[in-house]
């Protein structure tokens, strides 16, 4: 059966075009049922009109706590009876109560070869560190910040004249290319987690 998918998105939603852009072309598996968003004004959330998806907007701070915000978003997700939640580039941490309903069936994007460079500036922390290689990796959220099992990694070079702008373009066509892939595998069934490893089913 075709998986529905939730992406959620803060800011820009590049990674969420590539998504919807491959689902035109290509056999995802699924339908993105619902593009949701903390951010009303996110480029993200214009994205997911422009290309007829349906949108939610919910802002935190109209909540008590991070909970209860979450509480509501579990609800949405429920109602729309959405499969596989996809972060792209959605801000702020998921707290327990949806990690754990939604189990792995989350997704999420970084932009640096984890376990290095976690947290909100991974590209650009492996940028000044001086690595030479760093990368992207998609993997499955747990409940501790960018450590859930990897579903996919690939090396991207630091060249020796590079701008963190030149750096940063090569993340972005790579996250492009694999996240999109990494949906799919999911929506097909073809991603099996074993303790800390995802085998891929061929
Ligand atoms: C991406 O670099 C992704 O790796 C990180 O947030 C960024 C989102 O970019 N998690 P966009 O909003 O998809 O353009």
């Amino acid at each position: 059966m075709r998986k529905r998918i939730a992406v959620f998105a803060s800011g820009f939603g590049s990674n969420l075009q590539a998504i919807m852009d491959f689902a035109g072309k290509e056999d995802l598996g699924g339908e993105i049922s619902l593009v949701f968003s903390n951010k009303g004004n996110s480029l993200a959330l214009k994205r997911a009109r422009e290309n007829q998806v349906k949108t939610a907007c919910l802002d935190p701070s109209g909540f008590t706590n991070r909970v209860e915000f979450d509480r509501a978003i579990l609800e949405l997700l429920k109602s729309e009876k959405i499969d596989l939640v996809v972060l792209a580039g959605y801000m702020l941490l998921l707290s327990p109560v949806l990690v754990e309903y939604y189990s792995n069936r989350i997704i999420n994007i970084h932009p640096a070869l984890l376990p290095s460079f976690k947290g909100t500036h991974g590209m650009k922390d492996a940028f000044n560190y001086g690595v030479k290689v760093s990368g992207v990796t998609v993997h499955f959220v747990d409940s501790e910040l960018d450590s859930g099992p990897i579903i996919l990694q690939e090396a991207v070079n630091i060249k020796e004249n590079d701008s963190l702008e030149d750096f940063e373009k090569r993340i972005h066509a790579v996250e492009h290319r694999i996240y999109p892939r990494a949906v799919q595998l999911f929506c097909h069934e073809k991603l099996r987690i074993e303790g800390r490893k995802v085998r891929i089913l061929v």
